[in-house]
């Protein structure tokens, strides 16, 4: 079937151009942007860059000069900023990367419940499969009013993306994850000739887990990605899973070989795009002085035991209290470690609005404390749990680790798997799950688990601790390597050819 490039629609957004000039081709249109602002004491606003996997890997192109950057204002502070700049545009100096950023100040309640409550709280819960189903979820009214914010919050991206768009109908549109499943089909229907990626950061749900979704929302869904060219996941199981939710959710016709959807005429090109680590400049970054202060401050804690580590967000699908209850099987099953080894948990902050979040934070305290009453001693502190976000801290981690212990329940790749073997300098056995996207290309080198096998995951953590010097050194190089390909640049650049080659081209 030919491809649809032109789709109908009105075709009024080609007269509602804004300064994006006609040499800008690029559209990255993303819930979290690439800068956020927080409001100092004398009440004026300060620019960082901002942060999370998803940024960090599309950060890399954030210096191209023909490219825009939209996104949500996230907080009082965003959204005070976003008020001051015209249409949203920042003037921001190259606190961005260099790009342009248009934020978008939706209001508060709409963010509220389209953010937290139906993306963070629905489709993340689907897509990582963390319902507690005998009890959620429950979609009532409320669900159904939080929807509307949810269409209205895509709209709003849909909107500026087309009114934003370049005279000649040249943009490429990049639209990034759960959040904006909509938007890729509001777009389509706005703005004819231009091309449409949607890029999923999240893993995709298997069939039956999709469908505890409403079958019109779930359809919806789908329907929203599919207004897209183009659809990228980071792993082929992420990809084939939407694939099969298209065919049995929503009737559409797939070819699997070719990694093709049709619907409502229009075809619909599935790519499977793994993210890697920069790792040149992550090698850079970890020889800085900052992370060798904490390099030394962290050998003083360990002395001369094994550390085992874990770096995640606090972060439901992370599954850091089984990675704590196996951590703690371990001291039990092998008493020879007692005193001999230590955990570094780095587990920092991760939306806080949600009340499941802050009482998962509270479950890690608490069985952190508990494994340090039962087995601590004077001179031997089991485990160091520490909360507060330190970059440099995470990457000081990295390269003491004897062990790297990577065990969600569902992650979309997990960067965490691929940056410690980088920069651990062939010291570092890594404990992976088999359930993250990273797995696909680790796996060989890895021991991997079950994450919900705590007695597995605590023989795993054995396994790891007791590897033989060489063969831990040829496994983590290995590793370093496999984590080098697909760096972001290259990542990116694939999906733009994917995008560019049409459905059952590249990707
Ligand atoms: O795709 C998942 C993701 O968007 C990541 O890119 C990012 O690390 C994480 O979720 C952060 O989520 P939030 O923006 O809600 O903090």
């Amino acid at each position: 079937m030919r491809r649809s490039r032109r789709r109908g629609g009105s075709g009024d957004s080609l007269t509602r151009v804004s300064d994006f000039s006609a040499a800008r081709q690029i559209l990255i249109a993303s819930n979290r942007g690439p800068v956020s602002f927080s409001r100092g004491d004398d009440g004026h606003l300060s620019v960082r860059r901002g942060g999370g996997g998803m940024v960090s890997g599309l950060s890399v192109v954030a210096s191209r000069a023909d490219l825009l950057w939209v996104c949500a204002a996230l907080s009082d502070a965003d959204r005070a900023a976003a008020r001051l700049a015209p249409g949203g545009m920042l003037g921001l100096d190259g606190t961005s990367g260099g790009s342009d950023v248009q934020m978008l100040d939706i209001p508060a309640a709409t963010f509220h419940r389209a953010y937290n409550t139906v993306a963070n709280s629905v489709l993340w819960f689907v897509h990582h499969m963390l319902y507690d189903t005998p009890n959620h979820p429950q979609f009532g009214l409320a669900f159904r009013r939080d929807w509307e914010a949810y269409r209205e919050y895509n709209q709003a991206f849909a909107s500026a993306i087309a009114t934003s768009r370049a005279a000649d109908g040249k943009i490429r549109a990049l639209i990034q994850d759960y959040h904006l499943a909509l938007a890729p089909r509001m777009l389509a229907g706005r703005s004819p000739g231009t091309l449409i990626a949607h890029f999923s950061h999240t893993p995709w749900a298997p069939v039956d887990y999709f469908r505890l979704l409403p079958d019109d929302i779930a359809a919806e869904v789908l329907d929203g990605i599919l207004g897209a060219d183009h659809a990228g996941f980071l792993s082929r199981r992420w990809a084939d899973a939407f694939i099969d939710c298209c065919e049995h959710v929503l009737g559409a016709r797939v070819d699997r070989d070719a990694r093709t959807v049709t619907h409502r005429g229009h075809v619909t090109g599935v790519g499977v795009h793994p993210l890697g680590v920069d790792a040149a400049e992550l090698t850079r970054r970890g020889a800085e002085p900052d992370v060798e202060a904490r390099m030394a401050r962290l050998r003083e804690q360990v002395g001369d035991r094994k550390l085992i580590v874990r770096v995640d967000r606090t972060e439901l699908s992370k599954n850091i209290v089984r990675g704590l209850a196996a951590y703690r099987e371990l001291l039990l099953r092998y008493p020879q470690w007692r005193g001999k080894v230590t955990m570094l948990a780095l587990a920092y902050p991760s939306r806080h609005d949600l009340p499941e979040y802050r009482e998962y934070a509270a479950s890690v305290q608490r069985l952190a404390s508990a494994i340090d009453d039962e087995f601590g001693s004077p001179d031997w502190d089991p485990i160091l749990l520490r909360a507060n976000d330190d970059y440099p801290r995470s990457l000081a981690g990295y390269r003491l680790a004897d062990v790297l212990l990577v065990n969600p329940i569902r992650d979309g790749m997990n960067l965490v798997a691929k940056e410690g073997p980088i920069l651990s300098d062939g010291r570092c056995a890594l404990v992976l799950s088999r359930e993250a996207g990273a797995a696909d290309e680790l796996g060989c080198e890895a021991i991997l688990v079950n994450p919900f096998d705590v007695a597995g995951t605590a023989a795993a953590l054995h396994e790891a601790l007791t590897m033989p010097q060489d063969e831990r050194a040829r496994r983590c190089r290995s590793l370093a390597a496999i984590a080098g390909a697909h760096a972001p640049a290259d990542w990116f650049a694939d999906q733009l050819a994917a995008l560019d080659a049409g459905p059952g081209g590249a990707g």
